[in-house]
């Protein structure tokens, strides 16, 4: 390839682009990023034409792997019919026939669905459904929240109450909401059920929801606990009438291995939130589901309208690709083949376990991470020399701090896989030494 085009693209690049979650002074000093040209399958796709296998699907959403042939023949086709129109009181035929296709996935008694674009706004949507209904249902006490210690769930400032990584809720503090941030299960069930219950003996009766990332919080470190807890959250809100949301963004679509967290402890939450792999990590696409009830709560004349809608809410493009997701899904075997996927990596895990530098190996579903020894937090930087190494080797592996994860393709070949591993276990060896 041409080095006075990479060249004109880093100048460019370094010149105007912020990046997200990127220190911005580190990164125009001393990055050399990758130039990401094409991507296809589990790998990305450089400038030069270097290939980079995609350890954790480009921030958890190709699930299918990446330009998955029918995904980008179904976005061509819906392009030349309808590329954009408003959900405000008019509908399509992507949006409607997509809510029923994935109400019928969905856990059981989730039959009424709300789009947004992204994961923070499938969140959002889930607070204020809840506050809303609670308001106008004979309970406007009921305005707290409840999550945990460790929680993300996305950016906006609503969300950003409920999440309990302190690095990323510390500059907005003053303006969030009061959120009650309970022990985690995953630093410890006992603990952590007993937590919950005082909180709700306490706080029950002016509590609006639970919020939680079933089974994984995923940002704060890939941080696992088991189904037991979602049952009990599950029976303590129905004893205090509290609404139950499982934000399903990073979990849901088979990443734990089922279709949802929530079957694993065969749990129906009241308000499901999925997106990123929803949309096979083509396009902005999001849903927030619930119940009749919660629905009809809203029903009774204008006033009681659900007051929330964004303006790429179910756009066309994204509800045609959304279907072809589930179509492949179903086509594919992708649920049922992900169990053999899962033990692979899971097996690659338990030998990296082995190396003196690691600690602490989880896995679920096509989840897998590792904590390297030493320092730990968001902020920590030994994951990101294993993540130098990796890209040396030829693959794109974002750490979190200290924690080191794989969370590629559900359906990623088992040569990628094979050869991920093989990239995991070599930087993490020369990163430690490094
Ligand atoms: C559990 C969870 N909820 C919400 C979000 C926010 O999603 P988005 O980045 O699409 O806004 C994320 C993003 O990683 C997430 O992991």
């Amino acid at each position: 390839m041409n080095a006075s085009h990479r060249e004109r693209v880093l100048r460019a690049d370094k010149q105007h682009l912020w990046h997200p979650y990127t220190a911005m002074d580190r990164y125009i000093d001393e990055t050399h990023p990758l130039v990401v040209a094409r991507a296809a399958g589990s790998r990305l796709y450089d400038l030069d034409g270097r290939s980079f296998i995609d350890g954790n699907a480009s921030w958890w959403t190709a699930l299918l792997g990446h330009n998955h042939p029918r995904l980008t023949a179904a976005l061509c086709a819906q392009a030349t019919e309808l590329c954009h129109t408003s959900l405000g009181g008019i509908t399509h035929e992507g949006a409607a026939l997509f809510a029923e296709e994935l109400v019928r996935v969905a856990p059981p008694g989730l039959s009424k669905v709300f789009f947004t674009d992204n994961g923070s706004t499938a969140v959002e949507a889930a607070i204020k459904l809840c506050v809303q209904y609670w308001a106008q249902n004979g309970a406007p006490e009921r305005t707290r929240f409840v999550s945990l210690k460790g929680a993300f769930h996305g950016e906006t400032l609503g969300v950003s109450a409920l999440g309990g990584m302190s690095e990323f809720r510390a500059p907005f503090a003053p303006l969030l909401f009061p959120c009650a941030h309970l022990a985690s299960p995953a630093d410890g069930l006992e603990v952590a059920l007993a937590e919950l219950e005082r909180e709700l003996e306490q706080h029950g009766a002016c509590t609006a929801a639970i919020v939680l990332e079933p089974l994984v919080q995923g940002a704060s470190g890939m941080r696992i606990y088991p189904p037991v807890y979602l049952v009990r959250a599950r029976e303590l809100a129905d004893a205090y009438g509290v609404l139950l949301v499982f934000d399903e963004v990073f979990t849901g679509y088979g990443r734990t291995g089922r279709m949802w967290a929530a079957d694993h402890g065969a749990v129906v939450p009241d308000v499901l939130c999925s997106a990123k792999g929803l949309s096979g990590g083509l396009l902005p696409f999001a849903a927030t589901l619930t119940t009749e009830r919660i629905f009809e709560g809203f029903l009774g004349g204008d006033s009681r309208t659900f007051f929330y809608g964004h303006t790429f809410a179910g756009n066309p493009l994204g509800a045609r690709v959304a279907r072809e997701v589930l179509a492949i899904y179903r086509d594919e075997g992708i649920l049922e083949n992900v169990g053999a996927k899962a033990r692979r990596l899971r097996e690659g895990f338990a030998k990296l376990s082995e190396l003196d530098q690691v600690e602490n190996v989880r896995t679920l579903g096509m989840v897998a991470a590792l904590d390297l020894v030493g320092g730990s937090g968001y902020l920590e930087r030994s994951g990101w020399r294993v993540y130098e190494e990796a890209l040396k080797r030829g693959a794109y592996v974002r750490p979190l701090g200290q924690v080191v994860y794989l969370t590629p393709p559900l359906n990623i070949p088992d040569a990628d896989l094979d050869e991920l591993l093989e990239i995991v276990r070599a930087s993490v060896l020369a990163g430690a030494s490094g």
